[in-house]
């Protein structure tokens, strides 16, 4: 069944791209993408952009089959173009990676027409940074760590308001406890891809690739 039609004509209607949206001059794009992703995600905090942190992460899993999720951008290593995140190693997510570690990470921010796209390794920081990144998080977001497990069927609001029970208890018996399956990773970019959206629909794509140490860049057709 199609949507109906008063949802399609709102749809074709809403505005997108609609500016004034920035310009985007190449030639003066950095050598190393990550000043220009923090360049980028510093403009989109700076003009109050809803949660411009917040990026869709794609996996697959073994036989290539994808899933993908919104999740909080936690850090950015601006030398070697790295993305930090916070999940858990027993999620589907996580599971898919530990099979298959190579994900995708989208963003997008409206009020400068902006996407970027990045591709690439995952790799996961030792337990201790785990652990650091947890134990700074607030008693809401421990406990909620605690409450059952990511991505398991759940039967019904009984069993997370017990899981939830639990989980205070032993946060009570022990305040430094750590979820053994709290994990920190990086997408470590080989390829990253910065999208300049124009109200006239002349949008700029330029891309960067890995090589070696350096990275090469070059333009894409829209
Ligand atoms: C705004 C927002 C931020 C989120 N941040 C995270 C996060 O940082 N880490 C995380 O594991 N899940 C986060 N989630 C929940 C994920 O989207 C997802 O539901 C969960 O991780 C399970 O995904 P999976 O079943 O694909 O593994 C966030 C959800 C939203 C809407």
């Amino acid at each position: 069944m199609e949507a109906d039609e008063s949802l399609r004509s709102r749809l074709l209607r809403a505005p997108a791209l609609a500016g004034p949206l920035p310009p985007f001059d190449t030639g003066r794009a950095p050598a190393r993408p990550g000043e220009l992703f923090v360049r980028w995600i510093g403009e989109a905090l700076d003009a109050g952009t809803g949660e411009p942190q917040v990026m869709t992460l794609s996996t697959a899993d073994r036989q290539g089959r994808p899933s993908a999720r919104v999740l909080l951008l936690r850090d950015v290593d601006v030398e070697d173009c790295g993305f930090v995140f916070a999940t858990s190693s027993a999620s589907r997510k996580g599971r898919e990676l530990a099979d298959n570690p190579r994900a995708a990470l989208t963003w997008y921010w409206p009020a400068q027409g902006r996407q970027v796209r990045v591709t690439g390794r995952v790799e996961t920081a030792p337990p201790r940074t785990a652990r650091e990144d947890f134990l700074g998080r607030s008693p809401a977001s421990r406990e909620a760590a605690f409450t059952g497990r990511t991505s398991a069927p759940l039967s019904g609001a009984r069993e997370y308001e017990h899981a939830r029970a639990r989980a205070r208890e032993h946060l009570a018996a022990d305040p430094l406890a750590v979820p053994p399956d709290h994990t920190v990773c990086t997408v470590r970019a080989d390829e990253i891809e910065f999208w300049q959206g124009s109200a006239d629909r002349h949008h700029v794509r330029l891309r960067y690739l890995r090589e070696g140490d350096g990275w090469t860049r070059d333009l894409l057709w829209p």
